[in-house]
């Protein structure tokens, strides 16, 4: 153990912009940085780990424990955690979780700040085993913050900043260079797991054909959306949203509120684009839009918690 000053690492959470569900099938995915963040405090605890002062249990720290056993099973810890992001909401608020609590316990263990592709997979791993599967998007765009877009090899053009493996899977994680994105971010209300809704699409893989269809159209249209984003074209940008929210209403993971607020954004002059955004089954839409001050107002007057996503090049930070 390094000594008793409690050491802190902070990580954001994320919006996808294109391609959730089809990631964890090798397809692409294309997220950013939002300007929200998770904070991890950790110290040396004794006997056992307590959690804001609460002794740590298994099922309600699901991910903090997954993360100990992982990287630090034989030590106790005083954690400590303080959160801009709802939970179980589609914006990543578990990744940043994984991430910060990974990070602090390294740095806390080995008296030096760790090195960002280490954490990015053992947070992906603390996913991967809390949730029964995933993809390492989350935890990637949380760790390495700005734009990502995620792939099964290296995309050329584009800045290639790590890669993670697990099973017989690699994903190749890209820094995107991202201009400013006039999106807004709306809540429907309704929480949502993430292991829920993968296992759900994981059945319909399983049982119909046309389902791999769908994650392969998900995966040319996230490839197009790079360009897209290149380019500044928000009209094209867009209509890929909409064209992938479409594919996740077939894949099954759209729910009627989704619907209800994707409608209600479509209605208002200058929007460009909508679809749900994470894991669906409830969780939150992204809008790209002309005015998105005036689609948060409307999305509020639906009964959504919206805001202005801003996107932040802010990725991991852990105490010198
Ligand atoms: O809803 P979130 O923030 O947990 O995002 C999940 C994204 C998925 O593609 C559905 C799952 C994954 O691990 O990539």
């Amino acid at each position: 153990m390094a000594g008793p000053t409690p050491v802190e690492a902070s990580a954001p959470g994320k919006v996808i912009l294109l391609g959730e569900h089809a990631v964890v099938y090798g397809e692409p995915s294309l997220s950013f940085a939002i300007n929200r963040r998770l904070r991890v405090a950790a110290e040396p605890g004794s006997p056992s780990t307590t959690v804001n002062g609460d002794p740590l249990d298994a099922h309600r720290h699901a991910y903090m424990h997954q993360a100990i056993q992982h990287v630090a099973s034989r030590s106790a810890f005083r954690l400590r955690t303080e959160s801009e992001l709802p939970s179980a909401s589609g914006i990543g608020s578990s990744a940043a979780l994984s991430v910060a609590t990974v990070a602090a316990l390294l740095r806390l263990l080995e008296g030096k700040p760790p090195l960002a592709p280490r954490v990015a997979q053992l947070a992906f791993e603390t996913e991967f085993l809390t949730q029964g599967a995933a993809s390492p998007n989350d935890t990637t765009v949380s760790t390495a913050g700005g734009g990502v877009l995620l792939a099964p090899s290296p995309e050329p053009g584009l800045e290639l900043l790590w890669r993670l493996d697990r099973n017989e899977r690699t994903w190749m994680a890209h820094r995107v260079v991202l201009p400013p994105l006039p999106l807004v971010v709306a809540h429907s209300g309704q929480r949502s797991r993430t292991a829920d809704q993968v296992a759900k699409v994981r059945r319909f893989v399983e049982r119909d054909p046309s389902a791999r269809d769908l994650l392969r159209e998900i995966g040319t249209l996230t490839r197009e959306g790079v360009q897209r984003l290149r380019q500044n074209d928000w009209v094209g940008l867009g209509a890929l949203m909409d064209r992938n929210h479409e594919c996740l209403h077939a894949l099954g993971v759209d729910t009627p509120q989704l619907e209800r607020l994707a409608r209600a954004a479509r209605g208002v002059g200058g929007t460009y684009g909508a679809k749900l955004t994470g894991a669906g089954g409830g969780g939150s839409l992204i809008v790209l839009a002309e005015d998105p001050r005036r689609v948060r107002a409307v999305l509020e007057a639906h009964g959504a918690q919206a805001f202005v996503a801003e996107a932040t090049p802010r990725g991991l930070e852990v105490t010198a």
